[in-house]
């Protein structure tokens, strides 16, 4: 019993997919190009796209509500940097109880629309002592340290394929890119890898110890299953992390959420203008 509530039921899945997408289509004639999750203290990117439709998760069929307060819960169609995006204001994270199936299937959808990139941004502890508060990261890779993975369960072959290959999961391309933009717009970025955790709580010492050996620069509690799931419908995915907080095991401090959203809200104009000026070369 103790199992199901990991594995994904699959029942329906792509029906559901299939009315979401038919009650979105019905109400806009948009076919967006790059979907765009904006993580914890990062949303105002949407406030950048001229917008064409807004979309109350409440309304939309299928769609989980997010119950985090710094997330607004809309997806947001329109353009920005000359695209066709659609962002979701507000992600779904597994430590809200959400099944992974419910935190991805806002993803899945936007496959369906047409988007064949995906650009996640979110707040993350940087384990990499090098790094700095307020440090903007493009991910390279990832662990998936959840104990947990969106893909468990009967395999929907229209979506992808039983056993996707893990060996790009962050496109090369649109590191790149992202690198050449960020010259471009002169803010600075790093490159790491991002260790996804479940939360809620924080790590403790040991765990930022044993992430660091890991090989892991940042660690945060969503991304990894949005991600695994667009690289199963073959997406292109660019991943960016803002440092929120140091996680120095030897010289760690109580760490407040409200620090955290507060650095992320700063970086957010940095981190907007670098996503802008990357799509743009998209
Ligand atoms: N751990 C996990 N998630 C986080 C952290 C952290 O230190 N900082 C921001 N998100």
């Amino acid at each position: 019993m103790a199992m199901k509530r990991f594995c994904r039921t699959k029942t329906g899945l792509m029906e559901n997919i299939k009315e979401c997408v038919r009650f979105i289509r019905k109400k806009a004639d948009f076919n967006p190009e790059i979907a765009l999750i904006l993580g914890t203290g990062l949303g105002n990117l949407a406030a950048r796209i001229k917008p064409a439709h807004v979309f109350s998760y409440e309304k939309l069929p299928h769609f989980p509500h997010s119950t985090v307060r710094s997330h607004k819960g809309q997806l947001v169609f329109g353009e920005l940097a000359g695209k066709k995006v659609a962002a979701m204001e507000g992600r779904f994270h597994f430590y809200e109880g959400y099944s992974l199936e419910e935190v991805t299937f806002a993803v899945r959808v936007l496959r369906e629309l047409g988007s064949k990139i995906l650009v996640v941004s979110n707040a993350a502890g940087g384990l990499n002592l090098g790094y700095r508060k307020g440090e903007i990261v493009l991910i390279d890779d990832h662990i998936n340290f959840m104990g947990v993975n969106p893909l468990v369960g009967p395999n929907e072959e229209k979506l992808g394929p039983r056993f996707p290959d893990m060996c790009e999961p962050y496109s090369r391309r649109l590191i790149d890119i992202a690198s050449k933009a960020s010259a471009e717009v002169k803010v600075p970025v790093r490159k790491g890898v991002y260790i996804g955790v479940t939360g809620p709580c924080l790590e403790t010492r040991a765990e930022y110890r044993m992430m660091r050996n890991f090989g892991a620069d940042l660690v945060g509690m969503s991304t990894v299953p949005e991600v695994i799931v667009a690289v199963h419908m073959g997406m292109e995915v660019l991943g960016v992390s803002v440092v929120t907080d140091i996680c120095d095991p030897d010289h760690l401090e109580p760490c407040d959420i409200q620090e955290i959203i507060k650095t992320a809200n700063e970086a957010g104009p940095k981190l907007d203008k670098l996503i802008t000026a990357a799509i743009k070369r998209f």
